[in-house]
């Protein structure tokens, strides 16, 4: 199997590497290889790749940072992905996606299901919805899994940054009014790994019956505030902590220039019923991905 991978530096593209070895030949790129923002140059490319699976793990994912540069997310959220498409589909190339949950305005209060009508309330959620219709509209053999709130201990993450404030602050402040389904990029790519081989395994009709949108992130949902303490009590270098006290704080006590959707946690049955998958719960990843700390 010959897989282009984007986004390879990311969070997720750094664990797709990992995964994806033992599937076949990788060919990685990020910004340095092919800069989604020259759309012109993207045909080309991965025409002269000739992938037969195309993981797209690249995106603009500065929240904050979108609202200022509205086109430069538009064009690595939204149009990159269509023409990646639009490519896969003339070379026959599956091609697998990841969207978010800010594509929903987070009012619903309960898990959100592929049913659910998305509503962005910020640039970087409707530059990563028009992505999803332009990779859905170009008709080809496409896999959109949505996933929410992405952690590595690799990089600046939610987690690294609670383990960061911990050793600096006696008293942390963190919101508890932003509920999701916190997500370890390893076991986004380890799911992603598995899917492929089982598209390998189980031909292209099953496949391409498969097609469309899913929901796929940690089992569960929390508040950040929940999430920071059981950061806190997993971390086991605990000594390091000066931390006192964790306080819950409402979201507009840290003004951002994104408004954040409140409720976001992602409902993933119909992903693990269609590809007999099973999704860990939330801290059990956590847990696990916690261990790489010791
Ligand atoms: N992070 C989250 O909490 C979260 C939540 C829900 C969904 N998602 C989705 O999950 C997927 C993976 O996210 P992630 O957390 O792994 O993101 P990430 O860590 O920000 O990685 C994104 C990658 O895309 C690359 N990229 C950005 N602009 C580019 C450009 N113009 N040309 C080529 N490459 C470019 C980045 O390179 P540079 O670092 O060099 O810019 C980076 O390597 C994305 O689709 C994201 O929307 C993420």
């Amino acid at each position: 199997m010959r897989i282009l991978l984007l986004g390879k530096n990311g969070q997720v593209g750094w664990e797709l590497r990992r995964s994806l070895v033992p599937l076949g030949e990788i060919i990685a790129w990020d910004v340095d290889e092919l800069d989604l923002t020259q759309v012109g140059a993207i045909g080309l490319a991965v025409r002269e790749a000739k992938p037969q699976v195309i993981v797209n793990a690249s995106a603009y994912t500065a929240v904050d940072k979108a609202e200022q540069e509205p086109e430069i997310a538009k064009l690595v959220n939204a149009e990159a992905p269509t023409i990646l498409a639009q490519e896969a589909k003339v070379l026959g190339a599956w091609f697998l996606h990841y969207s978010t949950d800010y594509i929903f305005d987070g009012e619903k209060g309960s898990p959100y299901t592929e049913e659910d009508e998305p509503n962005p309330i910020n640039v970087y959620g409707r530059t990563k919805l028009e992505g999803e219709q332009g990779v859905l509209e170009a008709d080809g053999l496409a896999l959109i899994l949505r996933t929410s709130w992405v952690y590595s201990l690799r990089q600046e993450s939610f987690v690294t940054k609670v383990l960061k404030w911990s050793r600096q602050q006696e008293t942390m402040q963190v919101v508890d009014d932003q509920i999701g389904s916190p997500t370890w990029a390893r076991m986004l790519a380890e799911v992603t790994a598995a899917l492929l081989v089982k598209g390998q395994a189980l031909g292209e009709d099953w496949l391409k019956e498969r097609r469309g949108v899913y929901h796929l992130a940690g089992s569960g949902a929390v508040s950040r505030y929940e999430w920071a303490k059981e950061i806190l009590r997993l971390d086991p270098k605990r000594e390091e902590q000066i931390v006192q006290s964790v306080k819950p704080v409402k979201s507009d006590w840290f003004p951002t220039a994104a408004k954040r959707p409140a409720f976001t946690a992602l409902d993933c049955l119909h992903f693990q019923e269609a590809f007999m998958v099973r999704i860990p719960y939330w801290k059990d990843a956590l847990s696990l991905a916690m261990k790489q700390l010791v």
